[in-house]
């Protein structure tokens, strides 16, 4: 059984005292949660702080990228080291943003993810194709070149530490949510692909999250379908009641988990 994970990537928002705020808002909230993980990825300069606030609460924090290096002169870079240090659980890696604007690429993925998971941090790691992709007709071998290159060259107990982000680009901060059955069919076949590389027991533990336009009202739905174990939230994880309510999404009795 897959347990569900509801992760919220805050981008470039919030300062320490916004992110303060957050925190006393939503941990009253979530406070009996116990069907999920849940985590916040918010930007560097906040991350000590969301540490802070998050301590002995049931939420993880994430960074949203890191450097593959251990240390080094790098610019404006933060290694693993530098995450965990700061009492970071998680990152995230590759997402379609830095895809698009900041030149990382399935090569890059590949020497993150390993540099992270080598650290001790779990990888939330992005795959998903764009519109002129999907248009094309190529959303599905878009999306298997990404996650071979990307997490196609690890043992099976470095994937114990990899959770697969499904955003179709075209779905991402657009309003234009996939519709559920559209993402179902996308998460199978990237199970498909972990399992074709890895085997159908290690692909079949694995979980995947669907990100792009994930709100309260269509959390439920797209947690229903048995290949979505969770959720990568942008917009509507900035604010806390809109959070809180995404993790307490509605748990039907053919869902994924149950009770
Ligand atoms: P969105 O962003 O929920 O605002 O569409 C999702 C993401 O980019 O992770």
């Amino acid at each position: 059984m897959r347990r569900p994970i509801i992760a919220g990537n805050w981008k470039m928002f919030k300062t320490v005292p916004e992110t303060r705020a957050f925190f006393d808002a939503l941990i009253p909230e979530i406070q009996n949660v116990e069907h999920c993980d849940i985590a916040v990825a918010p930007p560097f300069t906040a991350i000590a702080a969301a540490v802070e606030e998050a301590d002995g609460t049931r939420v993880a924090i994430s960074a949203q990228d890191v450097h593959w290096k251990a240390e080094g002169a790098f610019t404006g870079e933060v290694s693993v080291k530098m995450l965990v240090d700061s009492g970071c659980e998680y990152t995230i890696i590759g997402h379609s943003e830095r895809r698009q604007f900041f030149s990382e690429t399935d090569e890059t993925v590949d020497l993150k993810t390993r540099a992270a998971i080598a650290g001790g941090l779990n990888a939330i790691v992005c795959v998903g194709e764009t519109l002129t992709e999907r248009d094309a007709g190529q959303a599905a071998e878009v999306v298997r070149r990404q996650v071979t290159r990307g997490i196609g060259q690890l043992t099976s107990s470095d994937l114990s530490r990899i959770i697969v982000a499904y955003e179709p680009v075209w779905a991402i901060g657009t309003g234009r949510t996939a519709t559920p059955e559209v993402a179902a069919e996308m998460h199978a076949e990237i199970r498909r692909i972990l399992a074709d590389i890895y085997g159908a027991a290690t692909a079949d533990g694995m979980r995947i999250l669907y990100g792009g336009s994930v709100k309260p009202e269509n959390i439920s739905a797209l947690m229903s379908k048995e290949d979505i174990d969770g959720a990568l939230v942008g917009g509507a994880s900035l604010d806390p009641a809109s959070f809180a309510s995404i993790i307490k999404y509605e748990r039907g009795a053919g869902g994924p988990i149950g009770g």
